[in-house]
Protein backbone atom coordinates (compact mmCIF):
# COMPACT_ATOMS: atom_id res chain seq x y z
CA UNK A 1 0.00 0.00 0.00
CA UNK A 2 1.21 3.14 -0.73
CA UNK A 3 2.25 5.28 1.87
CA UNK A 4 0.02 8.18 2.55
CA UNK A 5 2.60 11.25 1.77
CA UNK A 6 3.94 9.94 -0.78
CA UNK A 7 0.12 9.55 -2.50
CA UNK A 8 -1.15 12.86 -2.38
CA UNK A 9 1.81 15.51 -0.93
CA UNK A 10 0.41 15.81 2.37
CA UNK A 11 2.33 14.19 5.35
CA UNK A 12 0.52 12.09 7.45
CA UNK A 13 -3.28 11.85 6.38
CA UNK A 14 -5.05 9.04 8.33
CA UNK A 15 -5.85 6.20 5.91
CA UNK A 16 -9.09 4.63 5.41
CA UNK A 17 -9.78 1.44 3.79
CA UNK A 18 -12.82 1.43 1.59
CA UNK A 19 -14.74 -2.10 1.13
CA UNK A 20 -17.79 -2.14 -1.95
CA UNK A 21 -19.54 -5.00 -2.39
CA UNK A 22 -19.08 -5.72 -6.53
CA UNK A 23 -22.40 -4.84 -7.45
CA UNK A 24 -22.53 -1.55 -8.79
CA UNK A 25 -25.26 -0.27 -7.28
CA UNK A 26 -22.58 -0.66 -4.23
CA UNK A 27 -19.46 0.28 -5.81
CA UNK A 28 -20.68 3.78 -7.19
CA UNK A 29 -22.34 5.34 -3.39
CA UNK A 30 -18.89 3.78 -2.01
CA UNK A 31 -16.63 5.32 -4.72
CA UNK A 32 -18.53 8.68 -3.76
CA UNK A 33 -17.72 8.66 -0.71
CA UNK A 34 -14.19 7.75 -1.68
CA UNK A 35 -13.97 10.97 -3.06
CA UNK A 36 -15.73 13.04 -0.43
CA UNK A 37 -14.03 11.42 2.50
CA UNK A 38 -10.36 11.92 0.24
CA UNK A 39 -11.43 15.69 -0.64
CA UNK A 40 -11.98 16.33 3.21
CA UNK A 41 -8.05 15.33 3.91
CA UNK A 42 -8.30 11.45 4.42
CA UNK A 43 -6.13 9.34 2.13
CA UNK A 44 -8.08 6.11 0.42
CA UNK A 45 -7.26 2.73 -0.75
CA UNK A 46 -10.40 0.95 -2.51
CA UNK A 47 -10.44 -2.38 -1.49
CA UNK A 48 -12.04 -4.69 -4.14
CA UNK A 49 -12.49 -8.43 -5.25
CA UNK A 50 -10.93 -9.42 -8.34
CA UNK A 51 -14.60 -10.08 -9.53
CA UNK A 52 -15.89 -6.81 -11.22
CA UNK A 53 -13.02 -5.01 -9.73
CA UNK A 54 -13.21 -1.28 -11.68
CA UNK A 55 -10.85 0.37 -13.61
CA UNK A 56 -8.04 1.85 -11.65
CA UNK A 57 -8.54 5.24 -13.90
CA UNK A 58 -12.04 5.22 -12.69
CA UNK A 59 -11.19 5.85 -9.40
CA UNK A 60 -11.76 9.73 -7.50
CA UNK A 61 -8.69 11.51 -8.03
CA UNK A 62 -5.75 10.52 -5.48
CA UNK A 63 -7.58 7.43 -4.39
CA UNK A 64 -5.83 3.97 -4.81
CA UNK A 65 -6.99 0.63 -5.88
CA UNK A 66 -5.84 -3.14 -4.04
CA UNK A 67 -7.60 -5.99 -5.66
CA UNK A 68 -7.72 -9.01 -3.03
CA UNK A 69 -8.56 -12.55 -5.15
CA UNK A 70 -11.86 -14.00 -4.88
CA UNK A 71 -11.30 -17.73 -6.35
CA UNK A 72 -15.06 -17.46 -7.42
CA UNK A 73 -15.97 -18.29 -10.88
CA UNK A 74 -18.07 -15.74 -12.42
CA UNK A 75 -21.17 -17.64 -13.16
CA UNK A 76 -21.63 -16.86 -9.34
CA UNK A 77 -21.71 -13.32 -9.93
CA UNK A 78 -23.83 -13.84 -12.90
CA UNK A 79 -26.30 -16.06 -11.05
CA UNK A 80 -28.66 -13.38 -9.43
CA UNK A 81 -28.15 -15.54 -5.91
CA UNK A 82 -26.99 -13.21 -3.93
CA UNK A 83 -26.82 -14.81 -0.74
CA UNK A 84 -24.69 -17.33 -1.73
CA UNK A 85 -22.73 -15.25 -3.92
CA UNK A 86 -22.35 -12.85 -1.17
CA UNK A 87 -21.24 -15.60 1.51
CA UNK A 88 -18.97 -17.02 -0.97
CA UNK A 89 -17.08 -13.44 -1.21
CA UNK A 90 -16.66 -13.26 2.81
CA UNK A 91 -15.77 -16.79 3.21
CA UNK A 92 -13.13 -16.22 -0.03
CA UNK A 93 -12.02 -13.07 1.08
CA UNK A 94 -11.82 -12.30 4.64
CA UNK A 95 -8.21 -14.38 4.86
CA UNK A 96 -6.67 -12.27 2.10
CA UNK A 97 -8.12 -8.96 3.31
CA UNK A 98 -6.74 -9.81 7.09
CA UNK A 99 -3.11 -10.28 5.13
CA UNK A 100 -3.22 -7.05 3.48
CA UNK A 101 -4.89 -5.07 6.41
CA UNK A 102 -2.11 -7.26 8.73
CA UNK A 103 0.65 -5.57 6.52
CA UNK A 104 -0.56 -1.94 6.19
CA UNK A 105 -0.31 -2.15 10.02
CA UNK A 106 3.11 -3.33 9.62
CA UNK A 107 4.06 -0.92 7.18
CA UNK A 108 2.69 1.86 9.52
CA UNK A 109 5.11 0.98 12.31
CA UNK A 110 8.20 0.43 10.11
CA UNK A 111 7.04 4.41 8.73
CA UNK A 112 6.24 6.42 11.50
CA UNK A 113 5.12 9.15 9.06
CA UNK A 114 1.80 10.42 11.49
CA UNK A 115 0.10 8.54 9.18
CA UNK A 116 -1.02 5.00 9.17
CA UNK A 117 -4.73 3.13 8.67
CA UNK A 118 -7.30 5.17 10.38
CA UNK A 119 -10.03 2.59 9.94
CA UNK A 120 -11.90 0.62 7.18
CA UNK A 121 -15.44 1.03 6.09
CA UNK A 122 -17.31 -2.09 4.53
CA UNK A 123 -20.38 -2.30 2.98
CA UNK A 124 -22.93 -4.07 5.16
CA UNK A 125 -22.45 -6.87 3.43
CA UNK A 126 -19.15 -7.49 3.97
CA UNK A 127 -19.60 -9.02 7.77
CA UNK A 128 -16.20 -11.00 7.28
CA UNK A 129 -13.81 -8.22 6.71
CA UNK A 130 -16.00 -6.03 9.20
CA UNK A 131 -14.90 -8.97 11.62
CA UNK A 132 -11.57 -9.23 10.79
CA UNK A 133 -10.87 -5.14 11.34
CA UNK A 134 -11.82 -5.57 14.50
CA UNK A 135 -9.90 -8.64 15.68
CA UNK A 136 -6.59 -6.77 14.44
CA UNK A 137 -7.88 -4.06 16.53
CA UNK A 138 -8.85 -1.22 13.32
CA UNK A 139 -12.16 0.60 13.86
CA UNK A 140 -14.43 -1.01 11.56
CA UNK A 141 -17.41 0.98 10.27
CA UNK A 142 -20.32 -0.27 8.19
CA UNK A 143 -21.96 1.92 4.81
CA UNK A 144 -25.90 0.65 3.76
CA UNK A 145 -26.14 1.76 0.56
CA UNK A 146 -29.68 1.64 0.41
CA UNK A 147 -32.21 3.73 2.38
CA UNK A 148 -32.55 4.15 5.93
CA UNK A 149 -36.12 2.59 5.62
CA UNK A 150 -34.67 -0.54 4.52
CA UNK A 151 -35.86 -2.48 7.20
CA UNK A 152 -33.21 -4.96 7.22
CA UNK A 153 -31.69 -3.95 10.23
CA UNK A 154 -34.56 -4.38 12.07
CA UNK A 155 -35.14 -7.86 11.04
CA UNK A 156 -34.62 -9.95 14.39
CA UNK A 157 -37.69 -7.65 15.61
CA UNK A 158 -39.54 -8.14 12.63
CA UNK A 159 -38.96 -11.71 13.40
CA UNK A 160 -40.01 -11.32 16.78
CA UNK A 161 -43.10 -9.28 16.14
CA UNK A 162 -44.50 -12.32 13.82
CA UNK A 163 -44.33 -10.12 10.59
CA UNK A 164 -41.52 -12.48 9.45
CA UNK A 165 -42.14 -14.79 7.22
CA UNK A 166 -44.79 -12.90 5.45
CA UNK A 167 -48.13 -14.72 5.77
CA UNK A 168 -51.16 -14.16 2.83
CA UNK A 169 -53.39 -13.35 5.11
CA UNK A 170 -51.09 -10.00 7.00
CA UNK A 171 -50.54 -8.48 3.49
CA UNK A 172 -52.29 -5.32 4.35
CA UNK A 173 -51.04 -4.79 8.11
CA UNK A 174 -48.98 -1.74 8.67
CA UNK A 175 -45.47 -2.50 10.21
CA UNK A 176 -45.56 -1.26 13.69
CA UNK A 177 -42.84 1.70 13.92
CA UNK A 178 -41.98 1.91 10.16
CA UNK A 179 -44.63 3.67 8.71
CA UNK A 180 -45.96 4.04 5.96
CA UNK A 181 -44.70 0.32 5.20
CA UNK A 182 -47.35 -2.41 4.98
CA UNK A 183 -46.31 -6.22 5.47
CA UNK A 184 -46.49 -6.76 1.79
CA UNK A 185 -43.68 -4.51 1.49
CA UNK A 186 -41.22 -7.04 3.30
CA UNK A 187 -42.23 -9.50 -0.01
CA UNK A 188 -37.90 -10.19 0.38
CA UNK A 189 -39.73 -12.78 2.90
CA UNK A 190 -42.12 -13.98 1.16
CA UNK A 191 -40.43 -16.50 -1.36
CA UNK A 192 -40.04 -19.65 0.55
CA UNK A 193 -37.72 -21.41 -1.11
CA UNK A 194 -34.92 -18.18 -0.60
CA UNK A 195 -36.48 -17.55 2.73
CA UNK A 196 -33.70 -19.46 4.64
CA UNK A 197 -31.05 -18.23 2.91
CA UNK A 198 -31.89 -14.37 3.01
CA UNK A 199 -32.88 -15.29 7.17
CA UNK A 200 -29.41 -16.09 7.38
CA UNK A 201 -27.52 -14.07 5.17
CA UNK A 202 -29.73 -10.96 7.01
CA UNK A 203 -28.71 -12.15 10.69
CA UNK A 204 -24.82 -11.85 9.78
CA UNK A 205 -25.09 -8.25 8.40
CA UNK A 206 -27.38 -7.55 11.32
CA UNK A 207 -24.63 -9.06 13.93
CA UNK A 208 -21.86 -7.25 11.90
CA UNK A 209 -23.51 -3.89 11.47
CA UNK A 210 -24.38 -4.07 15.44
CA UNK A 211 -20.27 -4.86 16.60
CA UNK A 212 -19.33 -2.17 13.87
CA UNK A 213 -17.74 1.29 15.36
CA UNK A 214 -20.67 2.93 13.38
CA UNK A 215 -22.93 3.26 10.19
CA UNK A 216 -22.65 5.16 7.54
CA UNK A 217 -25.90 5.69 5.51
CA UNK A 218 -26.57 6.97 1.87
CA UNK A 219 -29.54 9.08 3.00
CA UNK A 220 -30.61 12.13 4.43
CA UNK A 221 -32.37 13.51 7.45
CA UNK A 222 -35.31 15.04 5.61
CA UNK A 223 -36.68 12.42 4.05
CA UNK A 224 -36.06 9.49 6.67
CA UNK A 225 -35.12 11.15 10.47
CA UNK A 226 -37.98 8.41 11.83
CA UNK A 227 -35.92 5.59 10.25
CA UNK A 228 -32.27 7.30 10.93
CA UNK A 229 -33.59 7.77 14.51
CA UNK A 230 -35.21 4.23 14.64
CA UNK A 231 -31.68 2.57 13.42
CA UNK A 232 -29.90 4.71 16.25
CA UNK A 233 -32.10 2.48 18.61
CA UNK A 234 -32.13 -0.85 17.33
CA UNK A 235 -28.21 -0.39 16.82
CA UNK A 236 -27.08 1.56 19.62
CA UNK A 237 -23.70 2.81 17.58
CA UNK A 238 -23.09 5.90 16.02
CA UNK A 239 -25.07 6.82 12.91
CA UNK A 240 -23.88 9.38 9.89
CA UNK A 241 -26.88 10.22 7.49
CA UNK A 242 -24.17 11.68 5.11
CA UNK A 243 -26.38 11.30 1.73
CA UNK A 244 -26.70 11.62 -0.74
CA UNK A 245 -23.57 10.50 -2.13
CA UNK A 246 -23.58 11.61 -5.05
CA UNK A 247 -24.47 14.96 -4.14
CA UNK A 248 -20.98 15.24 -1.69
CA UNK A 249 -18.43 14.31 -4.07
CA UNK A 250 -16.27 17.60 -5.66
CA UNK A 251 -16.99 18.14 -9.36
CA UNK A 252 -13.74 17.91 -10.05
CA UNK A 253 -13.58 14.58 -9.44
CA UNK A 254 -16.61 13.61 -10.22
CA UNK A 255 -16.12 13.66 -14.22
CA UNK A 256 -13.43 11.18 -13.67
CA UNK A 257 -15.74 9.09 -11.62
CA UNK A 258 -16.93 6.22 -14.69
CA UNK A 259 -17.38 2.91 -12.25
CA UNK A 260 -20.23 1.97 -15.29
CA UNK A 261 -19.40 -1.54 -15.83
CA UNK A 262 -21.01 -1.68 -19.27
CA UNK A 263 -20.27 0.67 -21.91
CA UNK A 264 -22.25 3.97 -21.73
CA UNK A 265 -24.33 5.00 -24.88
CA UNK A 266 -23.72 8.81 -24.72
CA UNK A 267 -25.46 8.92 -28.53
CA UNK A 268 -28.44 9.34 -26.16
CA UNK A 269 -27.73 12.71 -24.92
CA UNK A 270 -27.62 13.71 -28.37
CA UNK A 271 -30.89 12.56 -29.57
CA UNK A 272 -32.32 14.07 -26.10
CA UNK A 273 -30.81 17.29 -27.32
CA UNK A 274 -33.41 17.28 -30.15
CA UNK A 275 -36.53 16.83 -27.81
CA UNK A 276 -39.24 19.00 -26.47
CA UNK A 277 -38.12 19.80 -22.34
CA UNK A 278 -40.15 17.71 -20.14
CA UNK A 279 -41.44 15.85 -23.09
CA UNK A 280 -38.82 12.01 -22.56
CA UNK A 281 -40.07 9.42 -20.02
CA UNK A 282 -36.50 7.86 -19.25
CA UNK A 283 -37.02 3.90 -18.24
CA UNK A 284 -34.56 1.89 -16.35
CA UNK A 285 -34.89 -1.02 -13.96
CA UNK A 286 -31.18 -0.58 -12.85
CA UNK A 287 -28.44 -3.53 -12.70
CA UNK A 288 -29.76 -6.48 -10.76
CA UNK A 289 -33.61 -6.91 -11.72
CA UNK A 290 -34.71 -9.64 -14.35
CA UNK A 291 -38.16 -9.50 -15.31
CA UNK A 292 -40.09 -11.86 -17.78
CA UNK A 293 -40.12 -11.89 -21.54
CA UNK A 294 -44.27 -10.92 -21.59
CA UNK A 295 -43.23 -8.36 -18.76
CA UNK A 296 -40.73 -6.58 -21.08
CA UNK A 297 -43.60 -6.89 -24.07
CA UNK A 298 -46.48 -5.20 -22.01
CA UNK A 299 -43.89 -2.36 -20.97
CA UNK A 300 -42.71 -2.01 -24.48
CA UNK A 301 -46.45 -2.00 -25.85
CA UNK A 302 -47.82 0.39 -23.22
CA UNK A 303 -45.08 2.85 -24.02
CA UNK A 304 -46.37 2.80 -27.14
CA UNK A 305 -49.66 3.71 -26.16
CA UNK A 306 -48.38 6.42 -24.11
CA UNK A 307 -47.65 7.82 -27.48
CA UNK A 308 -44.69 9.90 -25.45
CA UNK A 309 -40.88 9.70 -26.67
CA UNK A 310 -38.83 7.63 -24.35
CA UNK A 311 -35.39 6.50 -23.56
CA UNK A 312 -35.31 3.11 -22.54
CA UNK A 313 -32.54 0.82 -21.08
CA UNK A 314 -33.01 -2.69 -22.14
CA UNK A 315 -29.07 -4.27 -20.53
CA UNK A 316 -28.44 -7.47 -21.19
CA UNK A 317 -30.23 -9.61 -18.91
CA UNK A 318 -32.98 -7.67 -18.37
CA UNK A 319 -34.89 -10.14 -19.59
CA UNK A 320 -34.23 -13.75 -17.03
CA UNK A 321 -31.26 -15.74 -18.70
CA UNK A 322 -31.04 -13.88 -22.27
CA UNK A 323 -28.04 -11.45 -22.97
CA UNK A 324 -30.33 -9.77 -25.75
CA UNK A 325 -33.97 -9.34 -26.58
CA UNK A 326 -35.76 -8.68 -29.89
CA UNK A 327 -38.93 -6.39 -29.98
CA UNK A 328 -41.47 -6.75 -32.62
CA UNK A 329 -41.01 -5.54 -36.00
CA UNK A 330 -44.79 -3.98 -35.44
CA UNK A 331 -43.61 -2.32 -31.75
CA UNK A 332 -40.17 -0.77 -33.23
CA UNK A 333 -41.85 0.47 -36.04
CA UNK A 334 -44.87 1.94 -34.26
CA UNK A 335 -42.43 4.08 -31.97
CA UNK A 336 -40.17 5.30 -34.65
CA UNK A 337 -38.51 8.24 -34.17
CA UNK A 338 -39.73 8.87 -30.78
CA UNK A 339 -38.52 5.75 -28.87
CA UNK A 340 -34.91 4.95 -27.89
CA UNK A 341 -33.51 1.68 -26.91
CA UNK A 342 -30.12 1.29 -25.37
CA UNK A 343 -27.96 -1.13 -23.64
CA UNK A 344 -26.37 1.09 -20.68
CA UNK A 345 -27.04 4.51 -20.22
CA UNK A 346 -25.18 7.80 -19.11
CA UNK A 347 -27.88 8.04 -15.84
CA UNK A 348 -27.06 11.05 -13.72
CA UNK A 349 -26.26 12.74 -17.06
CA UNK A 350 -29.63 11.84 -18.51
CA UNK A 351 -31.45 12.49 -15.55
CA UNK A 352 -29.95 16.06 -15.56
CA UNK A 353 -31.18 16.92 -18.86
CA UNK A 354 -34.16 18.80 -19.21
CA UNK A 355 -35.78 16.98 -22.26
CA UNK A 356 -36.59 14.44 -19.24
CA UNK A 357 -40.15 14.69 -17.84
CA UNK A 358 -40.85 11.76 -15.97
CA UNK A 359 -38.55 8.22 -14.68
CA UNK A 360 -39.92 5.13 -15.11
CA UNK A 361 -38.19 3.18 -12.40
CA UNK A 362 -37.56 -0.01 -10.37
CA UNK A 363 -36.91 2.22 -7.35
CA UNK A 364 -33.82 0.85 -6.63
CA UNK A 365 -32.13 3.70 -3.94
CA UNK A 366 -29.29 4.99 -5.96
CA UNK A 367 -31.88 5.67 -8.94
CA UNK A 368 -34.45 7.09 -6.11
CA UNK A 369 -32.11 9.38 -4.88
CA UNK A 370 -30.98 10.39 -8.70
CA UNK A 371 -34.42 11.54 -9.47
CA UNK A 372 -34.52 13.19 -6.15
CA UNK A 373 -31.78 15.44 -6.47
CA UNK A 374 -32.49 15.70 -10.70
CA UNK A 375 -36.21 16.66 -9.52
CA UNK A 376 -37.56 14.42 -12.01
CA UNK A 377 -40.83 12.92 -10.35
CA UNK A 378 -41.55 8.68 -10.72
CA UNK A 379 -43.55 6.48 -11.97
CA UNK A 380 -42.34 3.56 -9.71
CA UNK A 381 -42.41 -0.29 -10.87
CA UNK A 382 -40.70 -2.19 -7.82
CA UNK A 383 -39.65 -5.88 -8.63
CA UNK A 384 -38.70 -7.01 -5.50
CA UNK A 385 -36.22 -6.47 -2.15
CA UNK A 386 -35.95 -3.02 -0.29
CA UNK A 387 -37.42 -1.47 -4.10
CA UNK A 388 -41.26 -2.14 -2.82
CA UNK A 389 -40.50 0.04 0.45
CA UNK A 390 -38.97 2.70 -1.52
CA UNK A 391 -41.95 2.83 -3.79
CA UNK A 392 -44.12 3.13 -1.19
CA UNK A 393 -42.09 6.06 0.69
CA UNK A 394 -41.94 7.94 -2.84
CA UNK A 395 -45.35 7.48 -4.04
CA UNK A 396 -47.60 7.62 -0.32
CA UNK A 397 -45.28 9.41 1.65
CA UNK A 398 -42.94 11.86 -0.21
CA UNK A 399 -46.19 11.54 -3.28
CA UNK A 400 -42.95 12.79 -5.27
CA UNK A 401 -44.19 9.54 -7.84
CA UNK A 402 -47.09 7.21 -8.90
CA UNK A 403 -47.68 3.52 -8.66
CA UNK A 404 -47.82 1.29 -11.55
CA UNK A 405 -51.28 -0.44 -10.62
CA UNK A 406 -50.17 -4.04 -10.80
CA UNK A 407 -53.30 -6.49 -10.12
CA UNK A 408 -52.22 -10.08 -10.75
CA UNK A 409 -49.84 -9.45 -13.16
CA UNK A 410 -48.36 -6.18 -15.35
CA UNK A 411 -50.15 -5.30 -18.16
CA UNK A 412 -49.63 -2.24 -20.93
CA UNK A 413 -52.75 -0.93 -19.97
CA UNK A 414 -50.60 -0.19 -16.14
CA UNK A 415 -48.09 1.33 -18.07
CA UNK A 416 -49.89 3.72 -20.17
CA UNK A 417 -52.45 4.71 -17.36
CA UNK A 418 -49.26 5.39 -14.41
CA UNK A 419 -47.94 7.45 -17.62
CA UNK A 420 -50.92 9.54 -18.59
CA UNK A 421 -51.87 10.30 -14.54
CA UNK A 422 -47.56 11.61 -13.94
CA UNK A 423 -47.30 13.15 -17.52
CA UNK A 424 -50.78 14.82 -18.33
CA UNK A 425 -52.87 14.66 -15.34
CA UNK A 426 -53.76 17.20 -12.55
CA UNK A 427 -51.90 14.59 -10.29
CA UNK A 428 -49.03 14.58 -12.24
CA UNK A 429 -48.69 18.62 -11.46
CA UNK A 430 -48.94 18.08 -7.82
CA UNK A 431 -46.10 15.48 -7.85
CA UNK A 432 -43.97 17.67 -9.96
CA UNK A 433 -44.45 20.84 -7.62
CA UNK A 434 -43.69 17.94 -4.57
CA UNK A 435 -40.98 17.13 -6.18
CA UNK A 436 -39.35 20.46 -6.81
CA UNK A 437 -39.83 20.99 -3.01
CA UNK A 438 -38.01 17.99 -2.34
CA UNK A 439 -35.12 18.85 -4.90
CA UNK A 440 -34.74 22.23 -2.68
CA UNK A 441 -34.67 19.83 0.68
CA UNK A 442 -31.61 17.76 -0.33
CA UNK A 443 -29.58 20.89 -2.14
CA UNK A 444 -30.13 22.45 1.53
CA UNK A 445 -29.44 19.13 3.37
CA UNK A 446 -25.63 19.08 1.07
CA UNK A 447 -24.34 22.15 1.13
CA UNK A 448 -22.07 23.77 3.26
CA UNK A 449 -23.93 23.41 7.15
CA UNK A 450 -26.93 21.33 5.93
CA UNK A 451 -27.39 18.12 7.98
CA UNK A 452 -25.93 15.53 4.98
CA UNK A 453 -22.50 18.00 4.85
CA UNK A 454 -22.42 18.20 8.68
CA UNK A 455 -22.64 14.30 9.49
CA UNK A 456 -19.98 14.10 6.54
CA UNK A 457 -18.08 16.54 8.79
CA UNK A 458 -18.85 14.55 12.20
CA UNK A 459 -17.95 11.32 10.26
CA UNK A 460 -14.35 12.80 9.18
CA UNK A 461 -13.78 13.81 12.74
CA UNK A 462 -14.96 10.80 13.80
CA UNK A 463 -12.32 8.66 11.85
CA UNK A 464 -9.27 10.93 12.37
CA UNK A 465 -9.71 10.60 16.51
CA UNK A 466 -9.73 6.60 15.78
C1 LIG B 1 -30.19 -2.71 -5.99
C2 LIG B 1 -31.18 -2.25 -4.90
O1 LIG B 1 -32.49 -2.20 -5.42
C3 LIG B 1 -30.76 -0.92 -4.35
O2 LIG B 1 -31.70 -0.37 -3.50
C4 LIG B 1 -29.45 -1.14 -3.66
O3 LIG B 1 -29.01 0.01 -3.00
C5 LIG B 1 -28.42 -1.59 -4.72
O4 LIG B 1 -28.90 -2.78 -5.37
P1 LIG B 1 -29.83 -1.63 -8.48
O5 LIG B 1 -30.61 -2.52 -9.36
O6 LIG B 1 -28.36 -1.67 -8.59
O7 LIG B 1 -30.26 -1.76 -6.97
O8 LIG B 1 -30.39 -0.13 -8.75
P2 LIG B 1 -29.98 1.25 -8.15
O9 LIG B 1 -29.75 1.24 -6.68
O10 LIG B 1 -30.97 2.20 -8.63
O11 LIG B 1 -28.56 1.53 -8.82
C6 LIG B 1 -28.37 1.53 -10.19
C7 LIG B 1 -27.21 2.43 -10.52
O12 LIG B 1 -26.82 2.14 -11.85
C8 LIG B 1 -27.54 3.91 -10.44
O13 LIG B 1 -26.49 4.63 -9.83
C9 LIG B 1 -27.69 4.32 -11.89
O14 LIG B 1 -27.28 5.66 -12.17
C10 LIG B 1 -26.76 3.34 -12.59
N1 LIG B 1 -27.22 3.08 -13.96
C11 LIG B 1 -28.32 2.33 -14.20
C12 LIG B 1 -26.49 3.64 -15.00
O15 LIG B 1 -25.48 4.34 -14.78
N2 LIG B 1 -26.92 3.40 -16.27
C13 LIG B 1 -28.01 2.65 -16.56
O16 LIG B 1 -28.32 2.49 -17.74
C14 LIG B 1 -28.74 2.10 -15.49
Amino acid sequence: MAPASDRNGHEGRRRVLLLPLPYHGHINPMLRLAAALHDRGLAVTVVHTETRAPDRRSLPAGCELVTVPDGLPPELAASGDIPSFVFALNRNCAAPFRDLLAGALRQEEEEEDGGGVACVVADVDWFAPLAAARELGVPALALMTSSAARVYLAYPRLCEKGYLPVQESNLDMPVDKHPPLLVRDLHIMMDTSRHVAYASLLAHIVAGVRQSSGLILNTFNAIERTDVEQIRRDTAIPVFPVGPLHMLSPPATVATQKSSLLLEDRSCLEWLNTQLPGSVLFVSFGTLVSIDADELLEVAWGLAASNRPFLWVVRPRLVRGRDSVELPSELLEETRGRGRIIRWAPQEEVLSHPAIGAFLTHCGWNSTLESISRTVPMICKPCGGDQLGTARYVCDMWKVGVRVEVEDKLTRGGIQAAIERLMDGIEGGVVRDRMREMGDVVSKCTTKGGSSDLALQDLVDFIKSS
